[in-house]
C-alpha cells in the first residue's frame, strides 16, 4: 500500500471477531473441527410469517427501489406499537423512531452527530467494545466508569459523580447487560436518568437482550418519567427475533436527537428494502408463544451450558439474562485468554475470552447459547476427561 492511512487507524484496532473468526476458520480449513460457543448469533430462524412476508413482497416489482431515509412508515408504526406492548412506552411513530441498519451502526451515528473532539464518553468498564472504538474514532476520549459486581453490575454513580465530568457528553449503558448477563433494573435506570440530567449528559441505552431468557418484565430506559429529555434507546432485531443478518434495529428518542442523527445516517446510507421492512413488521406482530418457545430452547440449552462451565470448573451467575453465560475462570487457571487459548488448540472448543470486554473481564470466558443441544453435548463429550491443572 502506497497511500498512509488516517490518524484514526492508529488508534483503531479490528474488532476482535473479526480476526479470531478469521484464524477459526483458517484453523477449520486444515481439518480442525472447531464448535464455537463463543459469538451470539442465533441459530434458530425468525417466525414463519417473517420469512412468508419477505417472501411475497419480494416478488412485487415495484418493491425494489430506494426506500425513505427514516424507513417506510408501516414499519415505524409496527415498532411504536411493539414498544408499547413491551415495555408500556409511547413513542411517535413519525418523529420519534428511527430505523438502523443493526443497532450496531447506530452506536457510530450517535457519536458523529454528537461528539466533538475532546469530548469525553463515558463507557462500562465492561461493555460492548464498540463503544469505546467509536467514541476514539470520532475524536473522542473514552472513559470507563466503575461497575459495582456486588450490585449486579449497575454502573457506581457515586464515584462517577466524583470525577471531573465536565467534558463527558455521552453515556453508554446497556442492560440486560452484555457480558455479565446483569438484567435491567428499573431503580437503577431512575438514577441514571437524574445522573444524567444533572451533569447534561446523553445517557444512550443500548437494549438489543431485552426478550431473551429475562425473567422479569422486559424494561426500557425510556419507561422512567422524562427521560426523552436526556436518553436515546437503541433496540434491536437481531436477538429478539433472531434477525441478526438481516441488520435490522432502531433508536428512540424525543425528536430533536433523532432529527440530528437523520443529518449524519441520510448521507451514510440510502435505506433498507423494502420487503425487509415489511417482514420486520410481521416480526414484530409475533405472538408471545413464539417468543415463549424460543426461550424455552435457550433454557434447556443453558442447563448444557452450565454443565460445560462446572467441567471446566468455572463459577457463575444461575440468574444471567441474555443468551450468554458470564462465568469466573478457575484462580488455578488465573487468565481467561490462557484457558480460551487452551480449548481452541487443544479441544476445538472456541469461547469467547472476557479480557475484549474491558480488563475486569481477564478473568471470565463468556459462553454463547445459539448452537444446537447436540453441538453442546459434543463440547462435553470434549471435555470429559479434562484435567484443568493441565492448562
Ligand atoms: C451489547 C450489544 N449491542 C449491540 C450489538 C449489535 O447488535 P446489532 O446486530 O443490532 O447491530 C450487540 C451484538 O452482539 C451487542 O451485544
Amino acid at each position: 500500500m502506497i497511500i498512509e492511512t488516517a490518524d484514526r487507524l492508529k488508534i483503531t484496532k479490528e474488532y476482535y471477531f473479526s480476526t479470531k473468526l478469521q484464524e477459526v476458520r483458517e484453523l477449520m480449513a486444515r481439518g480442525n473441527d472447531i464448535i464455537s460457543i463463543a459469538i451470539g448469533n442465533p441459530d434458530m430462524p425468525p417466525s414463519q410469517a417473517t420469512i412468508d412476508e419477505l417472501n411475497k413482497q419480494s416478488n412485487i416489482h415495484e418493491n425494489h427501489g430506494y426506500q425513505s431515509y427514516r424507513s417506510i412508515p408501516e414499519l415505524r408504526q409496527a415498532i411504536r406499537d411493539w414498544t408499547l406492548k413491551t415495555y408500556n412506552v409511547s413513542l411517535d411513530a413519525e418523529s420519534e423512531i428511527l430505523p438502523l441498519i443493526g443497532s450496531k451502526e447506530g452506536i457510530t451515528h450517535i457519536s458523529l452527530a454528537f461528539l466533538n473532539p475532546g469530548d469525553e464518553v463515558l463507557v462500562p468498564e465492561l461493555g460492548y467494545p464498540a463503544y469505546s472504538a467509536v467514541a476514539e474514532m470520532v475524536g473522542a476520549k473514552a472513559v470507563k466508569y466503575p461497575m459495582l459486581e456486588n450490585e449486579n453490575w449497575i454502573p457506581d454513580l457515586q464515584t462517577l459523580q466524583q470525577s471531573d465530568l465536565s467534558k463527558a457528553k455521552i453515556m453508554w449503558i446497556n442492560y440486560p447487560n452484555m457480558p455479565t448477563g446483569a438484567p435491567a433494573n428499573k431503580k437503577a435506570f431512575e438514577s441514571m436518568i437524574s445522573f444524567a440530567k444533572k451533569n447534561s449528559i446523553l445517557i444512550c441505552h443500548d437494549n438489543p437482550y431485552s426478550l431473551v431468557l429475562n425473567e422479569g418484565a422486559p424494561l426500557s430506559l425510556l419507561s422512567v418519567p422524562g427521560a426523552k429529555e436526556v436518553a436515546l434507546e437503541l433496540n434491536s432485531m437481531s436477538k429478539s427475533h433472531n434477525m441478526a443478518g438481516w441488520r435490522i434495529g432502531w433508536v428512540a428518542g424525543d425528536k430533536s436527537y433523532i432529527d440530528a442523527i437523520v443529518k449524519i445516517k441520510s448521507n451514510v446510507d440510502s435505506g433498507m428494502f423494502k420487503p425487509m421492512q415489511l417482514a420486520a413488521a410481521a416480526a414484530l406482530q409475533n405472538p408471545e408463544s413464539w417468543h415463549i418457545a424460543r426461550n424455552d430452547e435457550y433454557r434447556e440449552r443453558r442447563e448444557l451450558a452450565y454443565q460445560i462451565l462446572d467441567r471446566l470448573s468455572c463459577t457463575y451467575d444461575k440468574r444471567q439474562t441474555g443468551m450468554f453465560l458470564w462465568a469466573k475462570v478457575d484462580d488455578a487457571i488465573g487468565s481467561s485468554e490462557k484457558l480460551a487459548d487452551y480449548l481452541l488448540y487443544k479441544k476445538n472448543i472456541f469461547v469467547t475470552p472476557g479480557f475484549i470486554y474491558g480488563e475486569k473481564g481477564e478473568k471470565y470466558i463468556r459462553i454463547s447459547l445459539c448452537l444446537k443441544q447436540q453441538l453442546l453435548q459434543k463440547v462435553l463429550q470434549r471435555l470429559e476427561s479434562i484435567d484443568i491443572t493441565e492448562i
